[in-house]
């Protein structure tokens, strides 16, 4: 079954000169004496012309399986809508000129890609390999750039809230929350090492390191005799 498309966009004159030849052929109101009788026109039209299957969206059937097309539809029995400017991104042209995008893209001719809910802290929506993507900046990560990147890492139960900058819990500070804080520092060159805990240098001992250890009490004694 062949069709005879319209030629695209250009306007409606090939179905003028068709119903010309329909006039020509059944319109006794047509048949005024100037009016050319069987003239030339491109199409062999056959008023007892057979299409099966029928032709479709307002085709008609001028030659035994030929269908002749409305603007906007094509195929062998006119059944393909098509859409000018074609459907970008793997858009499908469900009736002329209004196309179905995939997820992730948007606009008359999903022309456009569309990331759900946007892309965050100046992230870009983008098309790899057909997803709509959110490409991010250097600083900024997650599917929406929603998260902060602290290259430096956040220890101890610290949380990246910045780039760069860590939130940290009671009892850490700096950069990485890597800094214990001992609220009463630690004495005799101990060295804080968890909130609130010193470790000693040797011989002392205590919270704060303020004793020394009994062993060397004991030996202070035997030498203090
Ligand atoms: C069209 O088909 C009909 C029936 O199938 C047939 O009778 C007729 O002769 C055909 N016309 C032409 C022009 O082939």
């Amino acid at each position: 079954m062949k069709s005879v498309c319209h030629p695209g966009p250009w306007g409606p004159l090939p179905l003028l000169v068709l119903l010309a030849a329909l006039a020509a052929l059944w319109g006794p109101c047509a048949s005024r004496s100037d009016a050319p009788r069987g003239v030339a026109n491109p199409f062999v039209f056959d008023p007892q012309a057979r299409c099966e299957p029928a032709c479709r969206h307002s085709g008609i059937c001028i030659r035994n399986s030929t269908c002749f097309c409305m603007r906007g539809y094509e195929g062998e029995t006119c059944q393909y809508a098509n859409c000018y400017p074609k459907c970008k991104n793997g858009g499908q042209c469900l009736r002329p000129g209004k196309c179905r995008c995939p997820a992730g893209f948007g606009g008359k001719y999903c022309h456009k890609v569309t990331c759900e809910g946007g892309c965050w802290n100046g992230g870009d929506c983008v098309a790899l390999n057909g997803v709509a993507t959110c490409l991010c900046l250097s600083s900024w990560t997650g599917n929406k750039c929603q998260d902060a990147v602290c290259p430096q890492g956040c220890r101890n139960g610290g949380s990246c809230v910045a780039p760069g900058i860590c939130s940290c819990p009671d009892g850490w500070v700096g950069g990485a929350c890597h800094t214990a804080v001992c609220s009463q520092s630690c004495l005799r060159g101990g060295k804080c090492i968890s909130p609130g805990k010193c470790r000693c240098r040797p011989p002392y001992e205590g919270p704060r390191c303020e004793k020394r250890r009994s062993q060397d009490f004991s030996l202070q004694k035997v030498k203090g005799r």
